[in-house]
Parts: C-alpha cells; sequence; structure tokens
C-alpha cells in the first residue's frame, strides 16, 4: 500500500497540523510505503516573498524529522525537486471539468479571505491530483478541509482512466475520525490565520502561556464538568493514553477540579511529548548537510517512481 500526503510551507506548524495530518501520517509510515513532501509550489499559491518561501520549506523539514520521520522508511521530499509533477498536472486539466474546480471551498475561501484569485489558486487541486497520481498513492491522510480535494482527484483519476485506459490507482481519503477538527484555544478550528494556535516549536513559556488563554465555560471550582464541551479537554485526550483519558474524565465529573488544573495537564503533557522532539530538531539543526542529503535522496526516489507514471499518461494520451 502507498501512503502519500503533503505539507505546505507557508508558517509555524501548530497542534492543529500535528494532529490533524503529521502524527497520522508519522503513523502509517509503519503501515505501508510512505511519501511525504513539502508542498512549496503550493504555497506559492500565497506566499511571494523568497527568503520566506525557503526558511518555511526547510523548517518543515526539520518539523518533520523531528517529530519521528523515518527517512529509511518514508520518501521525504521537496514538491519543487520533481518537477515532473507539472507535466502530468497539464495532462490531467484536459479532464477536468470548470465546474469541479469552481465549487472547491478552499479556493472560495481563499478568496473570501482576500487572497488573488490567480489561476494558480484556481488550479491547486489540479496540481493536488497530479502529486497524488504521480506516485499511484492508495491512502492519502489529510485534515478535513482537504477531504474535497481528494475527492477531486478521483473523480480525474476515473475520468482519465476512462478515457485513455488504465493509468491511475484512484486514492481513498484517511481522516482519523477522533482529531478530525482539532479545536483552537478559542473553540474554533485551529488555524494560523485565526491566531488562536499552539506552536509545535515555540517558545515553551509562550506555549504555556497560549494554553493557559484557552476558553472554557465560567463554572466554578468545586462544580462538576463535561469534559465532552471542554476546549482543554479536547486537546488533552489526543495527547493521553486510555488510562490518563479516563482519570481527566473522572476528575472533571467528580467537581473540585477547576480548568486551571486542567491546563496545567494539558501543559504537562505537551511539554513531555514535544520536549524529545525539541531536543532532536536542535540536533537536526546544527546538521544542515544530514537533512539536505535526506531531502536530494527522497527526491531521487521520487522522481525515479513519478518518471514510470508520467510515461505511462503520456502514451495514454498519444505524446510519447
Ligand atoms: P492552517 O489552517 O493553519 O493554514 P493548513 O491549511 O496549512 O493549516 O493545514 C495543513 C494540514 O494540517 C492539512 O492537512 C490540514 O487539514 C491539517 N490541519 C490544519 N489545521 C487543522 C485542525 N485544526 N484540525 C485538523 N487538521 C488540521
Ligand atoms: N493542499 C494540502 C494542504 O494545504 C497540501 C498538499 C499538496 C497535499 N499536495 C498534496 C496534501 C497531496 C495531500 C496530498 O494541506
Amino acid at each position: 500500500m502507498r501512503i502519500l500526503s503533503g505539507v505546505q510551507p507557508s508558517g509555524k506548524l501548530h497542534l492543529g497540523n500535528y494532529f490533524g495530518m503529521m502524527r497520522p501520517a508519522l503513523r502509517l509510515q509503519e503501515k505501508g510505503e510512505a511519501y511525504l513532501f513539502i508542498a512549496n509550489y503550493h504555497a506559492l499559491t500565497t506566499v511571494h516573498d523568497p527568503v520566506r518561501l525557503k526558511q518555511d520549506t526547510w523548517d518543515v523539514a526539520l518539523d518533520f524529522l523531528a517529530c519521528g520521520l523515518d527517512p529509511a522508511k518514508t520518501v521525504f521530499f521537496r514538491q519543487s525537486d520533481v518537477p515532473e509533477v507539472h507535466e502530468l498536472a497539464w495532462l490531467l486539466s484536459i479532464v477536468t471539468p470548470m465546474g469541479l474546480l469552481e465549487r472547491c471551498h478552499s479556493y472560495k475561501d481563499k478568496i473570501a479571505k482576500g487572497i488573488a484569485p490567480s489561476h494558480g489558486l484556481f488550479a491547486y487541486p489540479v496540481l493536488m491530483a497530479s502529486d497524488i497520481l504521480l506516485y499511484q498513492s492508495n491512502l492519502v491522510p489529510v485534515g478535513r478541509d482537504q477531504k474535497q480535494h481528494v475527492e477531486v482527484t478521483r473523480d480525474m483519476a476515473i475520468k482519465f482512466n476512462n478515457e485513455f485506459g488504465e493509468v491511475f490507482t484512484v486514492p481513498e481519503p484517511f481522516i482519523p475520525e477522533e482529531v478530525a477538527v482539532v479545536p483552537g484555544l478559542d473553540g474554533q478550528k485551529m488555524s494560523k490565520s485565526y491566531g488562536n494556535t499552539v506552536e509545535l516549536f515555540g517558545d515553551m513559556k509562550e506555549a504555556k502561556a497560549r494554553i493557559m488563554k484557552i476558553v472554557t465555560d465560567s463554572k466554578g471550582l468545586e462544580e462538576p464538568k463535561d469534559p465532552a464541551a471542554c476546549n482543554v479537554f479536547a486537546l488533552y485526550k489526543l495527547f493521553a493514553n486510555a488510562e490518563q483519558r479516563a482519570a481527566m474524565e473522572a476528575n472533571y465529573r467528580g467537581g473540585n477540579y477547576g480548568y486551571g488544573h486542567a491546563k496545567k495537564a494539558l501543559f504537562a503533557i505537551f511539554e513531555e511529548t514535544f520536549a524529545p522532539f525539541c531536543a532532536k530538531r536542535a540536533e537536526l539543526q546544527a546538521n544542515p548537510d544530514f537533512v539536505e542529503e535526506v531531502l536530494r535522496r527522497g527526491a531521487e526516489r521520487a522522481r525515479a517512481e513519478a518518471a514510470k507514471t508520467l510515461d505511462k499518461a503520456r502514451k495514454a494520451v498519444g505524446l510519447a
């Protein structure tokens, strides 16, 4: 089974990215042949600052390696090191109805936020479909907001296969139910555009201050509380094992347990989980040649696979 996902290098990664996308993708590297790339071509649809794009791309590479990406198991690369993806995107674009792209929520949301409606932004899902189909992926772990893009990819693959013969594997999205949407400090979806995030590799003091600011209701210390209705618990349970989760639930229901206590427990489990990743990240930062070599080797393996699919697709349409 081939598993593929991509992440845009467009800012500091946060807990929503970690639980929604990184952790599921990293867990799947044990289950099949995993491909993971840094979607820097996609990031160009919104980032027009070359220094920042380069820095963010590098940071994402460090973040993934620090959080447990094993380059011996996962093919890890920069999207722009496999330019074949653009040729396939063109071949897909000829079977992509305008209406299919016009219906994409992500495009409409971005325009509503004031991002200029460029052709690149509109064609974003075609490039994403190309990322997925180029490697004949079976499973695509993404957050819920990206599910439609995977569905659009399926439509394109089926349409192309019907018209030109069986070239592409039709992929499935993979969205672990319990983490479909990670809430932010204010209870909305955690997102860098809402300023409600806890960063993975920011300053620990800052992370603590932000966790202490999570919005809760105003129940007093002694009152019993409903864990299912609380943002602090929603985040805590993503880190916790079954035992820790049950203990926290009992504390909520029992009363005499305040939201301040729950926030301290959340920070403690956050720190315990991320302190080793922070140490690993510092090590990687001191060893850029190693990181560059991982990405170079990943691109080499990815390109070899990409060439096979592209060759098939070119033959199918009559270019080769
Ligand atoms: P942001 O909303 O901060 O801009 P991105 O859109 O760059 O984040 O998301 C990158 C990946 O992380 C995607 O697969 C996305 O679905 C996932 N993701 C981001 N925020 C969340 C969240 N709050 N809950 C679950 N998954 C998320
Ligand atoms: N669009 C995805 C996001 O914003 C990133 C991405 C690009 C991707 N190509 C992909 C994700 C292919 C999965 C598969 O998060």
